[in-house]
Formats: structure tokens, C-alpha cells, sequence
């Protein structure tokens, strides 16, 4: 599939972000970046903590600059962290995500070299849970 124009706006943010990680117990150094319906684009990375459950992944980050700006609806994400092989939102992010992704979200799976795979968000996710 044809990656759209904004993709290399995409990854420069997430590597950009990634490149600030707080990561200092895993050394796992992830970078995020969305965008919105209204084009526009907000990045985040991981920020652990020395109390490990407290860490916030980089979706998360992403997420918060992104309410914090007044936006709610996400249609692309781009992933991408330090090594070489694919890195998915893990499912706790995934439940966060769907909390804002529009029906057709396209995830960017990449690695530092670049993109390596292109996901619906649906199927990363189906049957999220919903009351
Ligand atoms: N991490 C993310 O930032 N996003 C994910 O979807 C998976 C995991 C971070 C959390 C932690 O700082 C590090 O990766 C190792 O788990």
C-alpha cells in the first residue's frame, strides 16, 4: 500500500520523541506519533518510573498532548522504538487507543530504518470493549 504524504512527517516526530524517552530500567526507548482528523500531529515517548507499573508508554504521551490541545480523533499512528523488528501498541495502549480512533485507523509499524508494516487499527484491536 502507498504510504500517504504526512508518513515522513510522521516518523521524524516519533523518532524525534523517541530520542527523549525516559527509559533508564528497560532501555527500551519508544516513539509515537498521531494524527488527527484535523491534521494535525502530536508525538510522545515512554516515561518510566522506578515504581515499573507507574511507566506511561508513548501512545500515552501522544494521547495527552493531544487532549491537551482539544482534539479527540485519531487517524493514524506511527510506532516506532529502538531495534530493528516490528513494535506494536501493547494492550494496554490498544484500549487506550480505541478510546479515540476514528472506524478506519491506519497503525505505521516501523522500525528505525523505516516503515515496515501498515495495520488497521480494528484489527489490532476487535471487539474492544464498549458498554
Ligand atoms: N512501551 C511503550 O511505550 N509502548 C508500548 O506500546 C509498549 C511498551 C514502553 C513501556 C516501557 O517503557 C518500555 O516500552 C518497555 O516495556
Amino acid at each position: 500500500m502507498k504510504l500517504p504524504v504526512y508518513f515522513e512527517k510522521m516518523l521524524k516526530q516519533a523518532i524525534s520523541a523517541r530520542n527523549n524517552a525516559y527509559a533508564p530500567y528497560s532501555k527500551f526507548q519508544v516513539g509515537c506519533c498521531i494524527r488527527t482528523e484535523n491534521n494535525l500531529f502530536f508525538a510522545g515517548t515512554n516515561v518510566e518510573n522506578i515504581a515499573f507499573g507507574t511507566t506511561q508508554c508513548a501512545e500515552g504521551a501522544a494521547i495527552g498532548a493531544m487532549i491537551t490541545a482539544g482534539e479527540r480523533k485519531i487517524t493514524n499512528l506511527l510506532l516506532v522504538a529502538i531495534n530493528d523488528s516490528p513494535c506494536t501498541p501493547c494492550g494496554n495502549c490498544r484500549q487506550q487507543l480505541s478510546e479515540f480512533a476514528k472506524p478506519n485507523m491506519q497503525v505505521y509499524v516501523c522500525n528505525p530504518q523505516g516503515h515496515l508494516q501498515t495495520i488497521k487499527f480494528t484489527d489490532l484491536l476487535p471487539y474492544s470493549f464498549k458498554f
